[in-house]
Formats: structure tokens, sequence, C-alpha cells
């Protein structure tokens, strides 16, 4: 017998449909299928230039589509304007852009969207503390983002998702260039989230420490889906250093490749 609330469960936050993109005249996505469930962490691999930032991109209306249909909690994405439930975090660029920010400028951001009148009152000024505590930062709060290292910058721009409280969270290689202790740290912060019941699509290269929490993984090639299923466990538990397995080949210097991630 399926309750109401399991029903709740099984209906998706995102969804993508026959989605198609062109970016200047290369079709960059070709008809991706993409559903992630309410509680799900899904993530969205693939090699470089197979269209995993451009179908994040679509779902956040960064990128114009050209076909098929989009969903964000059931709206279409066109007449969805509750963005306050939803973080989002860039892949991160090398090029600094604009008048430089303190950290904690940075992570207030994410509040704005739930802020009146762009007016951030004292539970604003504990929720971005509260993130950068949260991602290990706090004692930087009062720096210029320019001061900081990329994996430092990547950590600020997770603290202004989590500001929000949102109940979706869509990041795009949020792991990049951060080294592992503070990997373990995201992926505990991470694992709070999903607790709370926070939904998760995160574009990833490696599993890495989030490998137990993931659900599902999406493989893009070329613009397609490629797979959509359960998770390269192998590579994720490869890619960890010190994993207690004994595997037949561990002898070998080259970890076990699915061929997914590349
Ligand atoms: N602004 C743009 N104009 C033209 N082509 C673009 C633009 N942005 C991306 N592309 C092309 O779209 C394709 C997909 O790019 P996308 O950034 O989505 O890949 P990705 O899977 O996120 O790769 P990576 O792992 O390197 O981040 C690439 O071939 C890229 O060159
Ligand atoms: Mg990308």
């Amino acid at each position: 017998m399926s309750t109401v609330s399991e029903d709740a469960a099984r209906e998706p936050v995102i969804s993508l449909r026959g989605v198609t993109a062109e970016l200047g005249s290369r079709r960059v996505l070709r008809g991706v299928d993409l559903a992630v469930r309410r509680g799900e962490v899904v993530a969205l691999l693939g090699a470089n230039g197979s269209g995993k930032s451009t179908a994040i991109r679509t779902i956040v209306g960064q990128v114009p589509v050209t076909g098929g249909e989009i969903e964000i909690f059931g709206t279409p994405r066109r007449r969805f304007r509750d963005w306050a439930r939803v973080g989002y975090v860039p892949q991160r660029t090398t090029a600094a852009g604009g008048v430089p920010a303190t950290v904690t400028e940075v992570v207030s951001s994410g509040r704005l969207s739930r802020a009146r009148f762009g007016v951030l009152r004292r539970a604003d000024r504990d929720a971005v503390r509260h993130a950068l505590e949260q991602v290990g930062m706090a004692d930087r709060a009062r720096d210029s983002v320019e001061a900081l290292s990329g994996g430092q910058h990547q950590r600020v721009l997770i603290a202004r998702a989590l500001a929000s409280v949102p109940e979706l969270l869509i990041m795009d290689e949020p792991m990049a260039g951060v080294d592992l202790a503070s990997q373990e740290v995201l992926a505990a912060t991470l694992r709070e989230q999903v607790e709370r019941g926070v939904s998760v699509l995160l574009v990833l290269h490696e599993l890495g420490p989030l490998e137990p929490l993931i659900d599902r993984a999406v493989v893009l090639r070329d613009g397609c889906v490629l797979h959509d299923g359960p998770p390269p466990r192998a590579v994720g538990q490869h890619a960890l250093p010190g994993h207690d397995h004994v595997h037949p080949h561990a002898d070998h210097a080259e970890p076990t490749r699915t061929g997914l991630l590349s």
C-alpha cells in the first residue's frame, strides 16, 4: 500500500524531458531526459564537453532550451519563481570578475532571495555565519574573496548555496580543486543536508568521499544520456585513498575504470 507521503517522495523535484540546447551553432544537448526525485542524490557524470554544465545551466535558466520540457518542483521552468528553494553552486572559473567582495558579502547574496526588500536581518546573518562554519571558512569571513585560494573560494560558493537553506541543491563540480580533508568536511555537510530531506543534483568527475551518498548516476556523452542507474561504484571506492577492500587487481598501480567517466 502506498501512502500519500510515499507518493510525494517519488515526485520529481527536477525533470528534464527531451531537452535540447544549442550554444553558438553547436548542438550541445541532444534530447536529455533526467529526473531527480525528492530526497534523491543524483550525480551527473561525463567527459569534458559532454554537456553537464549546459544541462545544469538550462535548469537554472542560464542557457535557453531549443526543445523539450523542464520542470522544477512540478512547475514548468518558465513559470518557476521560487528560487529561494534552490541552492546553486556554479562551476568555478579562474577568471576573477567584478568588484572585489568579502567572503561574508558573497555568502550573504545567497540570502537575498529570502530577504525582504534586500534587507538582511539577524536570522540572515546567523544563516550566513552557520553556512561558513559548515564549510570551515568562518575565520575568513571578513577577507576579500580575491585573497582566497581556489579551493577556499569553492567552499565559499558552497556556503552561499547552503545559506539559503534550500530544499534542492544543484552543484557543478563542487569538489573541484578542494583538498581531500575539505572534501570530507563537505561530504559530512552534504550528508546533513540529505538527512534533512534536501534533494541534490551534482556534477562530479570522481565520486570520492561523496560516493556513499549517491543514489543514482546519469552519464552524458555528446549531449545524450549514456547511462542512468546505479553509480559506477568501483570508481568511487578506488578514488578513495586507503579504501580497505582487497581487490584481485590490488597489485596493479591503475585502478579499474568502468569507462563511464572518460
Ligand atoms: N558559450 C558557449 N558557446 C559555444 N559553445 C559552448 C559554450 N559553452 C559551452 N560550449 C560547448 O558546449 C559543449 C558542452 O560544454 P559543457 O560546459 O556543458 O561541458 P561539461 O560537460 O560541463 O564539461 P567539463 O567537464 O569540462 O566542465 C562543449 O563542447 C563546449 O565547447
Ligand atoms: Mg562543466
